[in-house]
């Protein structure tokens, strides 16, 4: 080969490598390249509503067993949730049997799962839906079942075998911060070594915290959502603390976020009984504008029709599942009001006003809308939208206007920005100046 060729042909290679290895989004921000989560995951999980609950003798319907999955799986194909977008129904920690079998692998509760997880991902399937499942890194589960180190190989074959189409993958029980990178690396090469399409959600930033800055780059090229805070719980308590530690750390996860990968602010809790109409309307708002998995923990079989409306709200799902990508972000706090605020495609807004305060009633907040979507979500004029509480039509605003809200304490107003003509504006502005 001359050369010039030689020179070329390299070139070549090389571009394709990029273009075909190293799916970046952002400059510098590479993702897993395993085609999924290119919207954040949306299904449910059974953590904080079932727990590690294996009393089926005296609970036979809330213990984690396969009658359950069985039936959430034909509600959610039937009852509207499938429609809307929640396709993976996924089983979290408590489904094993306490010992691996004869060959290593892992084995789920014969008493609880008589048909196993091979069985159940087939009627999952057959519904057209998709199956989740949980392991850990380390030597245990959190629950104590078996942990999955030095069998990342296996466990990620059986998977596979079952029909497996996410792993939940949690970091309890692992000796060293060396062991926990490299488990949740092996783990996610094993899974692409399988050959089937498996979402691969971790829990890796999580364990890291408390010893180090996690390396959110690094994270973001084996996972396709991470866990960055504590467990969500059925309180209005948990979700501030869950939004308070997402917005104090905006500037460090904000820019990593986007097709492929995501910040996993942990479940929907809407339809328990913790959480208040206006509290319930502030999780899904505010999960929209953080481009989180719409993972929900509730019992389907069990729901209020005003908490199945919300969750299957189809606007605020696709500010969620918006196609840019974007995550959004803390624009404000004053006076006990929170402004969010999330780029969406097409030069759209997505803006959120939390107000925090739990005594008195409604409280009003007007908002000079040339400060939303950096100045230009409404330059020279927009149509907004309120999509929560209410959903309707604001009207027209020019860039000088105001724009006033009533806000109940603990609500949350999740308003739509259209612009009306379009100006030039490079999203790369939004990251830099977070
Ligand atoms: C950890 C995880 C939870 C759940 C439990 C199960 O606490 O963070 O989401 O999976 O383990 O034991």
């Amino acid at each position: 080969m001359k050369p010039v060729s030689r020179v070329l042909w390299l070139g070549c290679v090389l571009v394709f490598c990029f273009q075909v290895l190293v799916p970046c989004g952002l400059p510098g921000v590479c993702g897993l390249d395993n085609g999924l989560a290119m919207t954040p995951t949306m299904g449910w999980l059974h953590w904080e509503r079932f727990m590690c609950n294996v009393n089926c003798q005296e609970e036979p319907d809330s213990c984690i067993s396969e009658k359950l999955f069985l039936q959430i799986a034909e509600i959610m194909a039937s009852d509207g949730w499938k429609d809307v977008g929640y396709e993976y129904i996924c089983i979290d920690d408590c489904w094993m049997a306490p010992e691996r079998d004869s060959k290593g692998r892992l084995q789920a509760d014969p008493k609880r799962f008589p048909g196993g997880i091979r069985r159940l991902a087939n009627y999952v399937h057959s519904k057209g839906l998709k199956l989740g499942i949980y392991a850990d890194v380390g030597n245990k589960t959190c629950a104590g079942f078996p942990g999955s180190f030095g069998y990342y190989d296996i466990d990620a074959q059986t998977f596979a075998d079952w029909g497996v189409d996410l792993l939940k993958f949690d970091g309890c029980y692992c000796d060293s911060i060396q062991h926990l990178a490299e488990g949740y690396k092996q783990m996610s090469l094993a899974l692409n070594r399988t050959g089937r399409s498996i979402v691969y959600s971790c829990e890796w930033p999580l364990y890291m915290w408390p010893i180090f800055k996690p390396n959110y780059t690094e994270i973001r090229e084996y996972c396709n959502h991470w866990r960055n805070f504590a467990d969500i719980y059925d309180s209005w308590q948990s979700i501030r603390n869950t939004l308070d530690w997402t917005s104090s750390n905006q500037k460090i996860i904000v820019p990593v976020a986007g097709p492929g990968g995501w910040n996993d602010p942990d479940m929907l809790v809407i339809g328990n009984f913790g959480l208040s109409r206006d509290q319930q309307i502030t999780q899904m708002a505010l999960w929209a504008i953080m481009a989180a998995p719409l993972l929900m923990s509730n019992d389907l079989r069990h729901i209020s029709p005003e908490a199945k409306a919300l969750l299957q709200d189809k606007d605020v799902i696709a500010i969620n599942q918006d196609r840019l990508g974007r995550q959004g972000y803390r624009l404000r706090k004053e006076n006990n009001f929170e402004v969010w605020e999330r780029p969406l495609l097409n030069l759209a807004w997505a803006v959120a006003i939390v107000n925090l305060q739990e005594i008195g009633g409604p409280r009003s907040y007007t908002i000079s809308v040339t400060s939303l979507g950096r100045g230009l979500a409404c330059n020279p004029d927009c149509l907004i939208t309120e999509l929560l509480p209410e959903k309707r039509k604001l009207g027209f605003y020019e860039w000088t206007s105001s724009l006033k809200t009533q806000i109940n304490p603990t609500g949350t107003v999740l308003l739509r920005l259209e612009r009306t003509s379009s100006v030039q504006f490079s999203y790369s502005a939004v990251s830099d100046s977070l």
